[in-house]
């Protein structure tokens, strides 16, 4: 199959198989991610890849805890509109999925004197990394989610980063699992997004 026909065929996944793989597939799809274009050429990312079970465990206890807060938040729309995608509070895909990547940008960095340096829309950057390692994944026939718990600074924490990286979201990864029923979504039709002067 094409690289075009996988990604069309990309969906996300909120159950995955318990088998894992060999996590040199994760090191190589991250290898070529780095390669991504970002701002003036600082590479504003780190990616955590986790396979410690106790890690994982931690992660999803954390993740659970913050999103029963969230959800007493949220407007009535947001709730209906995760509703309809399946989404809750149980977060057990998070010690379930063989991996995990946990990503983080940076909003500064440090040169060889230990002196902060900028860093240029480390948004963007990461976005495009991520987009890519996205379709790196996906092109070797792993199913992903992209999970972003709110707030975030627990990651942080549980991983002792440095002050300069800031979460941005985890990745879960795996197979997703045969027994998922898949939320039956639509994609708008190409003429309504894509206009040509
Ligand atoms: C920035 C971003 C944040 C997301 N956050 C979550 C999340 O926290 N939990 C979740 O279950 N899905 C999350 N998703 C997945 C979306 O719900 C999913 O991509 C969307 O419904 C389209 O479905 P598809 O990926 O199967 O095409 C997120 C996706 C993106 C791009």
């Amino acid at each position: 199959m094409s690289l075009i026909d996988k990604l069309k065929q990309r969906r996300s996944y909120r159950e995955f198989e318990p088998e894992s793989f060999d996590i040199q597939l994760l090191i190589d799809a991250i290898d070529a991610a780095k390669y991504a274009p970002n701002g003036a050429n600082k590479q504003p990312w780190t990616f955590c890849i986790i396979k410690d079970p106790d890690i994982k465990k931690e992660i999803r206890i954390q993740s659970e805890r913050i999103e029963t807060e969230f959800y007493k938040k949220i407007t009535d729309q947001w709730m209906s509109d995760l509703k309809a995608l399946k989404v809750n509070t149980d977060k057990s895909f998070l010690d379930s999925a063989p991996y995990l990547i946990v990503i983080f940008k940076h909003i500064f960095q440090y040169d060889q004197n230990n002196q902060q340096t900028k860093v240029y829309y480390p948004d963007i950057s990461v976005g495009i990394a991520t987009g890519m390692l996205i379709s790196i994944l996906t092109d070797l026939g792993l199913d992903i989610l992209t999970y972003t718990p709110s707030p975030n600074s627990f990651l942080s924490s549980i991983l002792q980063r440095p002050k300069n990286e800031r979460p941005y979201l985890i990745l879960v990864v795996g197979k997703g699992s045969k027994s998922y029923k898949l939320p039956k979504i639509t994609k708008k039709p190409t003429e309504d997004i894509l206009k040509i002067y």
